[in-house]
């Protein structure tokens, strides 16, 4: 298997070879037999007493010949230039096939995958907290978490450059994005590498999901660390830039205007020419088997796509690389609050959740996180059943929580009804990829959604967010007992 970069378009080209080759060689054969077949019968007849028949016949020989020579004239430029075009365009398609199979593959599995994978971080996270610091099973356990953690962010992998991933964006600092990532990326990175950050205080805000830019940042330091087996220098910039015209790159054009810049630059081995070309190919991996999937940069190439920015690569053989991200600068200057961050544990005061979620590992699980946080926990399977529990109830439901697509009624749908019923109850979807129906205008004031898989820690502290948003609303409202609605907060509640 690691017979080097590129496997999978060495094959493709070979075969693609063959396939123009084939029909070629038989046409040749073809006008070959049937040139002689004439000649042979033409020279005959000329011999013969039916000599007229004869010229006739090579009269048409030549006809045809003539035809033929013709025609071959008229689909030879054509044949060029459809041979030159076909690099770009054959690879182009095979490459949107390859990244629309993997999206299918990947969206079809993110489902249930992610179940399976929110129940085994949910239960180790559940087993840590009962497990006191000096347990021998503790570090089993942790094992087992991160093992799992590793899946979860292959299959956010194989979502975001498939661009299936649900994406948050919010107006952000990337600087608090570099500086709350520095730790882990410490953790990383061996003694042998010095590690740089150079920031800059006057950076303007980006448009941008910030679970996005975390992984830009990982794949690029992580490609860095890779680079400097041996050690070197590692510095990650930041940077305000102006870009005063508009540049075409790739086929599209990156409009003017401002940017911010994140920078990652190592003193590694660098790349030749020819790997700088396919660096951006998803499975394209210079490294052994088991050491890299080839996705890293295919990731980081289509986040900075979908959030319409622009990525340069500078690298010399020997001496190093540096990957330039443009981000465009977002007009607004405040940054938004980052929702349901944090490491502190959400404790509830018997408020009321619906879980609707068809998967009973992961129902389980979450009734049993919220119930010891606090909560009073209703549970479904499904649609149905969740709405003969919201209409037989007679006391408010404060939260629904409910999976997207589940058999008979979805997520949505479910979220419509129990909204008729019962107008102020929080939506919270838990949801694994983009293909299931959440579009953004579903996320208005009072629903929000949780990406799965999550911990019982990120559900507690997105609960506990949306519900103190509810009850500060709900203060507001007080003193005013008219009935007329809110104003409908534009902003994304949670
Ligand atoms: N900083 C770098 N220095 C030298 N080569 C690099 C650097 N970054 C990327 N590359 C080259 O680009 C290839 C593709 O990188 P990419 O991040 O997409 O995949 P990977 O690192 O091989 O695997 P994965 O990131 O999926 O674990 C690498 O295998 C390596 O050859
Ligand atoms: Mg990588």
């Amino acid at each position: 298997m690691a017979e080097g970069p590129n496997r999978t378009n060495c094959n493709f080209a070979w075969l693609r070879s063959k396939k123009v080759r084939g029909p070629q060689m038989l046409s040749v054969i073809a006008t070959m037999v049937v040139t002689l077949a004439f000649l042979a019968l033409s020279t005959y007849l000329f011999h013969s007493d039916l000599r007229p028949g004869g010229i006739v016949l090579i009269v048409l020989l030549v006809t045809l010949m003539w035809g033929l020579a013709f025609v071959r004239d008229r689909s030879e430029p054509e044949q060029l230039v459809a041979q030159n075009a076909r690099p770009p365009s054959g690879k182009l398609l095979e490459q949107s096939h390859k990244m629309e199979a993997i999206g299918r593959l990947a969206g079809g599995v993110a489902h249930d995958f992610n179940n399976l994978l929110a129940v085994i971080i949910g239960y180790s996270d559940l087993l840590l907290e009962s497990l006191g610091s000096s347990d021998r099973n503790r570090a089993k356990v942790e094992r087992i978490k991160q093992a799992a953690n590793s899946a979860a962010s292959l299959t956010r992998q194989l979502l975001t450059f498939s661009r299936q991933q649900v994406i948050q964006p919010v107006v952000l600092d990337i600087n608090q994005t570099v500086s709350s990532t520095e730790k882990m990326l410490r953790r990383l990175i061996k003694e042998n590498i010095e590690f740089t950050v150079v920031l800059d205080h006057n950076l303007d805000r980006v448009k941008a999901d910030p679970g996005q830019i975390e992984q830009i940042i990982l794949n690029l330091v992580v490609n860095a660390r890779d680079a400097m087996p041996n050690g070197g220098k590692l510095r990650i910039q930041t940077g305000n830039m102006l870009l005063e015209k508009d540049v075409a790159q790739a086929g599209a054009v990156v409009p003017s205007g401002r940017f911010v810049l994140l920078e990652v630059t190592d003193t590694g081995t660098g790349m030749d020419e020819q790997t700088q070309t396919h660096i951006f190919e998803p499975f394209f991996t210079t490294k052994a088997v088991g050491e890299g999937t080839g996705l890293g940069l295919a990731t980081v190439y289509a986040i900075v796509k979908q959030s319409t920015g622009h990525i340069e690569v500078q690298s010399t053989l020997g001496q190093g690389s540096s990957f330039k991200v443009y981000l465009p600068a977002a007009a607004q200057a405040a940054a938004d609050h980052e929702s349901g961050k944090g490491t502190a544990k959400a404790a509830f005061s018997g408020e009321t959740v619906l879980v609707v979620e068809d998967a009973r590992p992961l129902r389980d699980l979450i009734c049993e996180a919220l119930s010891t946080s606090g909560c009073t926990v209703l549970s479904a399977r499904d649609g149905q059943e969740a709405l003969r529990i919201v209409s037989q109830r007679k006391s408010a439901i404060d939260l629904l929580l409910t999976d997207v697509v589940m058999p008979g009624m979805n997520g949505p749908a479910l979220a419509k009804q129990v909204r008729a019923l019962c107008p102020q109850t929080k939506i919270l979807y838990m949801t694994g990829y983009s293909g299931e129906f959440i579009r953004a205008d579903m996320l208005i004031a009072g629903v929000s959604l949780i990406q799965k898989p999550f911990t019982p820690a990120d559900l507690g502290r997105k609960i506990s967010k949306m519900l103190a948003d509810k009850s500060r609303e709900n203060s507001e409202a007080a003193p005013n007992t008219s009935a007329a609605p809110k104003a409908a907060a534009a902003r994304t509640s949670g």
